[in-house]
């Protein structure tokens, strides 16, 4: 007999005892009760929440991966009854990763929805305007994806006490990325590509510059452009001039496809290097072949939480392999689920907040406890582009 039929017989043996114990006479008091094993029907009320994210704009992949990550969150929950016996009711809207829409879309939701709760958005520049608004309203928001320090913190310093996120903080990313450049790859000299309006961009090339030059690196060339450029060759030919070890380009993947295509196309072979918003299915593998960018999550993790979402996930989304974003709102909507769960009210955003700064959950992406700045403190991971695939290189942990 070999393994499998052993374990099937198991199994069956185990099918038979539960369906005996079923049948043994229950305790006369509770009739009423279901079947503990099937899923119960959420026995009343109804809480909304609101899932903001970008799924037109510059960067559609990042809206439809964090909607799908967030619903297959709350179809479990709401299969295995519900939050507190409530049924959870998604309300979906694009916010584009722009300010004026993320305002537009929180304010709607908010007013015209009532909903108390947000997953969202995924880029910074649109999360910091967002948060302004859920602190003012009491509003509580979760960003899975927004890694930009100023989310959850104002410009006075003070915590935003309504906003939490389920990702590291650039501060942190810029290290790794500015570790992995000047330990892995050996690199000396580097060049910086950046959009000077986008709250991430400009944040995340800041900290990975302190950290370069703190390590020992030099930085021989900084050009800005706009998210609207489309023709990169003035910048790169300063690059060629510079002839850096690397070039640093921490953006979204719509600009990386444009700057690392011409850059090919120009002749450069330095590597190029960002970060997590190079996580797309349409980035340019072909073009951003050589690249590494830092990461939240990668698919060849082999812990058994990973392999079990994958799973999941493929299985209601036509076999997709999830992104980092999938995962993180998927660890974003079950950590404010279970926030509530413990707070035992849907009602008082205080009560959430307060169980959610005290939660310690083993999400998809790492395990979160928040700091004194509603941040998790979580490991990153380096990727490589390869071969027209993005393949694991390592972890970091912070
Ligand atoms: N971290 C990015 C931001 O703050 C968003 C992002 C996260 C994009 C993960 C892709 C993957 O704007």
């Amino acid at each position: 007999m070999n393994s499998r039929s052993i374990k099937v017989l198991s199994v069956l043996g185990a099918a038979t005892l539960m369906l005996a114990a079923c049948a043994a006479p229950r305790p006369a008091a509770q009739p009423a009760e279901a079947p503990k094993d099937q899923p119960a029907a959420p026995a009343g009320g109804e809480i909304k929440v609101a899932i903001l994210a970008p799924l037109s704009g510059p960067v559609p992949t990042f809206g439809v991966s964090t909607r799908d990550g967030a619903l297959l969150a709350i179809e479990e929950w709401n299969a295995r009854g519900g939050v507190n016996g409530m049924k959870i009711v998604p309300i979906v809207e694009d916010s584009q990763c722009t300010p004026d829409p993320a305002v537009n879309a929180a304010n709607k939701v908010i007013d015209q929805d009532g909903v108390k709760f947000i997953i969202g958005e995924v880029c910074s520049s649109a999360s910091i305007p967002i948060s302004e608004i859920a602190n003012a309203k009491k509003v509580l928001q979760i960003s899975p994806t927004s890694t930009n320090p100023g989310v959850t913190v104002g410009s006075d310093g003070a915590v935003k006490p309504y906003t939490f996120r389920a990702c590291f903080i650039d501060p942190f990313q810029g290290q790794v990325a500015a570790k992995f450049a000047l330990d892995t790859l050996k690199v000396r000299t580097a060049f910086i590509m950046l959009d000077q309006a986008n709250d991430y961009v400009r944040g995340l090339a800041e900290f990975f510059e302190k950290s370069f030059t703190e390590g020992g690196g030099q930085i021989v060339g900084k050009e800005t452009y706009t998210g609207k450029d489309t023709d990169f060759s003035a910048i790169l030919s300063k690059v060629a001039e510079a002839r850096p070890d690397m070039v640093y380009l921490p953006d979204y993947y719509n600009i990386v496809n444009l700057v690392t295509k011409q850059a090919k196309e120009k002749g450069l072979t330095m590597p190029f290097m960002g970060g997590d918003g190079w996580d797309s299915s349409d980035l340019d593998n072909a073009a951003a072949d050589g690249g590494y960018f830092t990461n939240h999550y990668s698919s060849e993790d082999t812990r058994p939480e990973v392999a079990a979402f994958i799973k999941a996930y493929g299985a209601k989304y036509e076999g997709k392999v999830p992104d980092a974003l999938a995962v993180l709102a998927y660890d974003a909507a079950n950590i404010l689920l279970e926030s509530i769960k413990a707070a035992g009210t849907a009602d008082d955003t205080d009560k959430v907040r307060a169980a959610m700064s005290a939660i310690n959950f083993n999400g998809v992406s790492g395990n979160v406890t928040f700091d004194a700045n509603n941040n998790p403190v979580k490991s990153a991971v380096v990727l490589q582009v390869k071969d027209g695939k993005v393949v694991y290189n390592s972890t970091v942990n912070p």
